[in-house]
């Protein structure tokens, strides 16, 4: 039975259509993984934030950046899409891939939404930590929550050409320009490479205090419709590439309509997950949200430099089980709506979801979809049996809320 509002503290939202948010995904709400004393996530934002506030000091000893990280993770569609000019129709906006409290409202899929309100409140050095949901697949890598770091950087023309001399002669706008693969079409290309510049030096210096002096690292050409030029920085941990964050010089039409049209800029969003997990050798991403003494033990430092690596308490059997199904006729299905499910009955004991198999039935004129399901808890071994009663639950529901057939 589906509750008619869905309450989040002391605010209720009307169902819609567009609403898909689970129970399950609500639970995480308020356990602020990031502000507890300690935690992975919070050592590695700590470790984040000291960075800037040591290499960027502002006038008088007061950082020059302000950090954000108990904003609201409840935005409109406004705050997540159109301020960051995501088109009406981008792929980003679907129902598959975010979670709906209504129409109008859902949970933010990155902090990237809290930039314009941010900016219109006069800001122009800040960071902003928070958690973001997205609907996504199902393995040690990806949960519908993870943690993701904000950092935008507004220049005037005077911080970008120091020198007096040069900010009288040189512009950082140009009226009558093109864009092209390097830069927009309002700003010049003298202040797109001394921005550039900041922005490179920052990050690359971000990644050294991290991953250490040694690290290789690498700048891939990016797209994001809120930057341009955009680029994603890749670092090499144990001789793999990791995509780290997403990076650029800001979209000077957001910059107008957030009333700093003076100003040019850069912003980047990090996951503090995909970089823990390497910093401290945490194999799998549920762990993060363990209440069990045997991970958090482990991180009971005072100290957020402190160099630990976690050792497995001890690694539980899998079960694993297979579930095959056709599909609704009436192409309603979507597997972001199965791996939902899976969450919603399986909770934390489903380590890993993935489609083994599909195929399409012509004289049927129908679709089947082989899934494999591995269950392992994090604390105890699960029985067969245990892994089959889940599976059962699961199938039922599958049967009853997206109405396949099992076969
Ligand atoms: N918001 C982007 C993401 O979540 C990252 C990003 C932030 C990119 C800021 C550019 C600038 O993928």
């Amino acid at each position: 039975p589906t509750e008619k509002k869905i309450t989040i503290g002391d605010v209720t939202y009307e169902r819609d259509s567009w609403t898909n948010i689970t129970p399950k995904v609500l639970e995480h709400l308020g356990r602020n993984l990031h502000l507890q004393q300690y935690h992975p996530l919070a050592f590695l934002k700590r470790r984040i934030e000291n960075f800037f506030y040591k290499n960027y000091p502002g006038r008088s000893r007061s950082p020059l950046f302000t950090l954000f990280d108990n904003l609201n993770p409840v935005v409109t569609t406004e705050q997540n899409f159109d301020s960051l000019l995501v088109p009406a129709d981008h792929v980003s906006r679907a129902k598959s891939d975010c979670y709906y409290l209504n129409e109008n409202y859902l949970l933010r899929a990155h902090t990237s939404s809290h930039q314009v309100e941010l900016i219109r409140m006069g800001m122009n050095n800040f960071l902003v930590v928070g958690d973001v949901y997205r609907r996504d697949e199902i393995d040690k890598s990806h949960y519908p929550v993870f943690h993701q770091m904000e950092g935008v950087r507004l220049l005037t023309k005077h911080d970008i050409f120091r020198n007096e001399n040069l900010a009288t002669e040189l512009p950082i706008f140009d009226p009558n320009g093109l864009r092209t693969a390097e830069k927009q079409e309002t700003h010049t290309l003298d202040a797109v490479y001394i921005l550039t510049k900041s922005l490179k030096t920052c990050l690359n210096e971000l990644c050294q205090e991290l991953f250490g002096k040694d690290v290789e690292i690498r700048w891939v050409e990016a797209y994001f419709p809120f930057t341009h030029p955009s680029w994603e920085i890749e670092v090499k941990f144990q001789g793999e590439w990791l995509e780290i964050l997403g990076c650029g010089i800001m979209e000077q039409k957001l910059l107008v309509n957030a009333g700093a049209d003076d100003k040019i800029g850069w912003a980047f969003g990090l996951g503090l997950e995909r970089i823990a997990m390497k910093l401290y050798g945490i194999p799998d991403i549920r762990l993060f949200w363990s209440v069990d003494s045997g991970f958090l033990h482990q991180f009971q430092v005072d100290d957020p430099y402190t160099p630990i690596t976690y050792k497995a308490v001890s690694q539980y059997p899998q079960c694993i089980n297979d579930i095959s199904f056709w599909l609704p006729a009436d192409g309603t299905f979507t597997s972001s709506d199965f791996y939902d499910l899976v969450r919603s009955i399986g909770g934390d004991m489903v380590e890993q979801v993935s489609l083994v198999d599909e195929f399409h039935h012509l004289k049927k004129s129908r679709w089947s979809h082989c899934y494999r399901i591995v269950y392992r808890h994090m604390q105890k071994t699960l029985s067969q049996e245990e892994a089959n009663k889940i599976h059962k639950l699961i199938e039922e529901a599958a049967t009853r809320d997206l109405r396949v057939e099992i076969r």
